[in-house]
Order: C-alpha cells, then sequence, then structure tokens
C-alpha cells in the first residue's frame, strides 16, 4: 500500500478559499498567508510590498474568519477592517472562507525562477543612485513584463526588492536602478563593498505592476525617486510595441541630482507627440537654479488632472510616504481604484523568506 501523502490534496488542517467572482478554489497550510497559498497554486492575485503597508494585495473577505500573526495590516484603517477589508499577503485564514478579489490573468503564465547573475556594470547616475546591470548565465532568459521586480536574494533568508528598468524585448543586460539607504544591508554593500564582477542571486519577476494593454485610456504616470526605473521600463515596452495611447509623465525627487536620468525622462517626450513630462523639485537647492515646477510630485499632477482623473488609467511608484499621499488625493479626486497601479517602494520585511 502507497502512505506517501499527495502533497497536491488538501491536508486536514489546510482551508479552503473561494474567489468571487470567478469561483475558483484553492487550499491554505496552516500558517500560510491567503497569497502566498494563491500564487503557490497558479493563481495570481494583485500584489507588490508582501509586508502589509502597501495596499496593494487588499480585497474583501464575505465569508469567514482571518488574523494577522505576522505583521499588523498597516495599509488598513480600523473601519475597513471591520468591514471585512483585508491584506491577502498578511492574512491567515481562521477557518474556510469566500474572498472578493481581483485576479491577474496577465502574469499567471510567467514562471518565477531563482537564478545567478553576473553584475556586468555597476555606474553612479548620481551620488546615492547606482545603476546595475546583471547578465544572466549563457542561455538564460528572463520572461517578464515591463514594471515588474526582483528579489535579490540575501544570506539568511532575507530579500530586497528592485524593479526592472528595461523593458522585456531588450536582449541586453537586465537593469536595475538602486538607491543608496544609510546603514541598509544591501544597498550599503553595492555602494561600498561589492566586487566588480560580483554574483547575485535572484527570484523574478514578481509584483503585479505592469502596463494594462487591453485599455484604451490615456496614462497618467508618476514616479518618486528611482520609482522612475519601473515607469521607464513600461515606456520603452509602450514605444516598441506601438504606443497608442497618450502618456504624461511626472517625476518628482527633492533636488535636481536626484533626477538622475532627466535628459532621457526629456529624450522620451521629444521622442512621441503623445509622450510629455514634467519634473518636480521639492528642495531645490539654490545652484539647481530651477524654473520648473515645485511642491509635492501628486500635486502637481493633480493640478493639471484633478477634474478629469477618471478618463486616466495612472501609474506610479516611489516611496511609501508619496504612494500613501496619492492614494488618497487620487480617489478624494475621483479616480476609481481599478484604474490605480502602483509599487511601494517599502522596506523589506525583517523576517526571511
Ligand atoms: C516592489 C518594490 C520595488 C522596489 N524597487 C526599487 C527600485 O527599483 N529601486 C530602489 O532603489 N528601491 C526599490 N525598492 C526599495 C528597496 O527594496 C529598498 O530600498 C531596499 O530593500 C533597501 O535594502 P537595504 O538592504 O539597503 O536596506 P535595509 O537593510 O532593508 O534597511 C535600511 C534601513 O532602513 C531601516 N528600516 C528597515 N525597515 C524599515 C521600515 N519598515 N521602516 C523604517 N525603517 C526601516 C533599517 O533599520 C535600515 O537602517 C523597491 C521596493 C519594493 C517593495
Ligand atoms: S500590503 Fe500586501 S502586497 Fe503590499
Amino acid at each position: 500500500m502507497n502512505i506517501a501523502a499527495d502533497a497536491t490534496k488538501p491536508a486536514m488542517s489546510d482551508f479552503n478559499v473561494t474567489i468571487r467572482p470567478s469561483g475558483k478554489q484553492f487550499s491554505v497550510r496552516e500558517h500560510e498567508t491567503i497569497l502566498a497559498a494563491a500564487l503557490r497554486q497558479g493563481i495570481m492575485l494583485p500584489y507588490s510590498c508582501r509586508n502589509g503597508s502597501c495596499g496593494s494585495c487588499q480585497g474583501q473577505v464575505l465569508d469567514g474568519r482571518v488574523h494577522y500573526p505576522r505583521q499588523a495590516p498597516l495599509a488598513l484603517n480600523p473601519q475597513q477592517l471591520d468591514a471585512g477589508q483585508a491584506l491577502f499577503c498578511q492574512a491567515v485564514p481562521q477557518s474556510d472562507l469566500t474572498i472578493a478579489a481581483r485576479e491577474i490573468d496577465a502574469v499567471r503564465d510567467i514562471p518565477v525562477r531563482m537564478l545567478p547573475a553576473r553584475v556586468q556594470s555597476r555606474e553612479l547616475l548620481a551620488d546615492n543612485v547606482a545603476r546595475l546591470r546583471l547578465t544572466l548565465p549563457q542561455g538564460q532568459r528572463l520572461q517578464f513584463l515591463a514594471g515588474q521586480y526582483i528579489d535579490i536574494l540575501l544570506p539568511g533568508g532575507q530579500r530586497r526588492a528592485f524593479s526592472l528598468a528595461n523593458a522585456p524585448h531588450d536582449e541586453g543586460a537586465l537593469e536595475l536602478h538602486v538607491r543608496h539607504v544609510e546603514g541598509g544591508d544591501f544597498t550599503e554593500y553595492v555602494f561600498k563593498q561589492m566586487p566588480e564582477r560580483a554574483i547575485v542571486r535572484f527570484e523574478g519577476p514578481l509584483g503585479t505592476f505592469f502596463l494594462r494593454e487591453d485599455s484604451t485610456r490615456p496614462m497618467l504616470m508618476m514616479a518618486g525617486g528611482t520609482g522612475y526605473a519601473p515607469l521607464k521600463a513600461m515606456l520603452d515596452h509602450a514605444l516598441h510595441s506601438g504606443l497608442d495611447r497618450s502618456v504624461h509623465l511626472f517625476w518628482g525627487a527633492r533636488n535636481r541630482a536626484e533626477l538622475y536620468a532627466l535628459e532621457q525622462a526629456q529624450q522620451y517626450a521629444r521622442s512621441s507627440p503623445q509622450i510629455r513630462f514634467d519634473a518636480v523639485l521639492s528642495e531645490p537647492a539654490p545652484e539647481d537654479r530651477w524654473q520648473g515646477a515645485t511642491g509635492w510630485v501628486h500635486e502637481a499632477l493633480l493640478q493639471q488632472y484633478a477634474d478629469q482623473l477618471e478618463e486616466f488609467d495612472v501609474y506610479m511608484s516611489g516611496p511609501p510616504a508619496m504612494i500613501n499621499a496619492a492614494r488618497q488625493a487620487f480617489a478624494e479626486a475621483g479616480l476609481p481604484a481599478a484604474q490605480l497601479y502602483y509599487d511601494s517602494f517599502d522596506f523589506a520585511p525583517r523576517t526571511a523568506g
């Protein structure tokens, strides 16, 4: 008699989750989050930071109970929790569940792989931003959608997320824009110790921040700091595949030096009549002699689009403070949640995995 456990069958302690409106079902192992279980079984739910901060994985628990044994659901307020809203990257079932969630079919068939890569070059784009070019082992190619990110795998099970700054059609090395975080384990290594031709390991592609090509709406894109990286990838992809929608890119930084690829961003606007570009500085230095817009980048966007925001798809990426402020301000200005896509550049959770 074969008594080996069948890993494909739910164990007695697994909980069953049904997704509305699709009716798809999956099982969740003891201590597993709803998101981890769904991804393990090939069901793509939206996510970005995976640490409870950004709100990308927010959905509704229609029936059943969840709890948050790892990390408080920071992106939800008490009213949202009372109303049954949940963060699926942190919520662990305490019973069978019925949930309401959007499924993201476009990334479902793209394999997530663990690969080594060689750092072909490290180039300073600003005092605190480096461009890394990573080459894969011979014969290997990474399939991904423009806008997705990879996790650099560190010793001890730690990971650090970085967006891919080039588009999939680019046959060259994978490009990352890495901001130096003082005291940061990985970025201190990149800026101060990483030897030439270092080998890194990564997992990817990850995330559900990518261009929705089935939409016909014009687009607004908003970057803060190195949040420019995934938007650059999307623009490259859109231009390569024949852009037929208008794009207005806003890029916010503290000072001119932090707009580390300003000429490149301006070049997008010169290359196509459908692309517009505005740079916005929050703390321009006197030596910048800045003539452009100042203040918060999301406010600059609203100054031009507040009364017509519902006509656009909005893509944004960058620091959590910018993302949180913009999410609230854009919702108040009437942008439907389903037309807002974002990656919030949160720090990684302190735990492994
Ligand atoms: C989806 C995604 C995509 C990203 N893409 C990019 C990108 O393209 N480019 C880029 O530059 N960055 C990106 N980031 C952010 C990037 O992952 C972090 O800056 C990076 O992980 C920092 O790694 P580190 O090891 O240097 O710092 P860490 O060692 O993780 O931490 C640095 C410092 O911050 C403190 N810290 C850690 N956690 C917290 C916390 N929760 N709150 C406050 N302080 C904390 C630590 O004590 C330490 O002093 C992305 C993040 C996400 C989630
Ligand atoms: S809060 Fe869950 S993915 Fe960011």
